[in-house]
């Protein structure tokens, strides 16, 4: 993936997956992110920098925060934005997606924020992109979300400064489905952290998280003294019913309560991606409490995109 991501002088030219995308990069769309989120919160809060520029969504799975995340962006960096409307798409008619791609790059698009139920396929667009056509995966299968797992990286990086050596961060839900553990694993690697717990029905881990850090079965020993508790919802739209229990049966066993939070460290974050299932993985109470950064993650991703896309298309 390096080959595909990465210029032959190590430029970022796709963002396919934040597996081996070296800790100097990282760091540098972190501190891009910090610069561009003082840009959205002032008045006017466009800067020039894509201007001329098109930026295609391509998003073959519903999506709320996401797709109007890398909008916002797009915009606030005064990129033209192109909504591709699947359900109206030739894709309906059998062209395909490389097909597809060519049809848009013709007509001058400079990036693809793709996003697909099937594994691979932002990469396969990469493999067949134009010289200087950008593509970034907006989530593919249970594979990579390598934007958020950045944006998260970056809402961590906030709170918590440049040490992330130190560290105890705990994922708590249904990691085998989940995209976004997979880049934030990733990302906080990587960026040092040793201390990753994991924790859900065992139906729901994969045998590799043991891996890259401790596997829990229960909730409230993985986030015991931990600094960061990022939850997760079951990802029923890719399971198979009786994966589960029911939503109660659940939240008694896997939820984030109050009384549960406080064996996390005084200090500790909470954080969710979105959508998240109140009652069922995550209190309500502890959504909107005060060591949740769930919105401020929103926020925070529209800094971040902005700073992968500027990054991705400055030549
Ligand atoms: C996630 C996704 O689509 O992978 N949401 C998001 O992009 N913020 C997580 C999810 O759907 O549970």
């Amino acid at each position: 993936m390096t080959d595909l991501q990465f210029t032959p002088d190590g430029r970022l030219k796709h963002l396919i997956t934040l597996d081996g995308v070296p800790k100097a990069e990282l760091e540098v769309l972190i501190d891009t992110a910090a610069a561009l989120r003082q840009t959205a919160l002032r008045p006017v809060n466009k800067l020039p920098t894509l201007r001329g520029r098109t930026v295609v969504n391509l998003f073959f799975e519903p999506s709320t925060r996401t797709r109007t995340s890398f909008e916002l962006a797009a915009v606030r960096l005064s990129a033209d934005v192109v909504n591709f409307d699947v359900g109206q798409s030739s894709t309906k008619k059998g062209e395909s997606l490389i097909d597809t791609l060519h049809t848009l790059e013709a007509m001058r698009c400079d990036l693809f924020v793709v996003r697909h139920k099937e594994n691979g396929t932002p990469a396969l667009l990469a493999s067949h992109a134009q010289p200087g056509v950008a593509i970034v995966n907006g989530g593919d299968g249970n594979h990579a979300h390598p934007t958020q797992g950045l944006l998260d990286a970056f809402t961590i990086h906030r709170h918590k400064g440049d040490d992330f050596s130190r560290l105890g961060v705990a994922i708590i839900g249904d990691i085998l489905h989940s995209r976004v553990a997979r880049s934030d694993i990733h990302a906080l690697r990587t960026l040092g952290v040793t201390d990753l717990r994991f924790a859900a029905p065992a139906q729901l881990l994969t045998p590799e998280l043991r891996d890259v850090g401790r596997v829990f079965d229960n909730i409230d020993d993985a986030i015991d003294g931990a600094d960061v508790v990022m939850m997760l919802r079951p990802q029923k739209e890719r399971m198979d019913a009786a994966m589960i229990a029911d939503d109660a049966a659940y939240h008694v066993a896997w939820g984030l309560t109050e009384q549960r939070l406080s064996r996390a460290r005084p200090d500790a974050i909470v954080m969710h991606p979105g959508p998240m299932n109140r009652e069922v993985e995550i209190a309500g109470s502890v959504a909107d409490g005060p060591r949740s950064v769930i919105l401020e993650q929103v926020g925070n991703g529209v800094a971040m995109r902005m700073a992968v896309m500027s990054r991705l298309l400055s030549a």
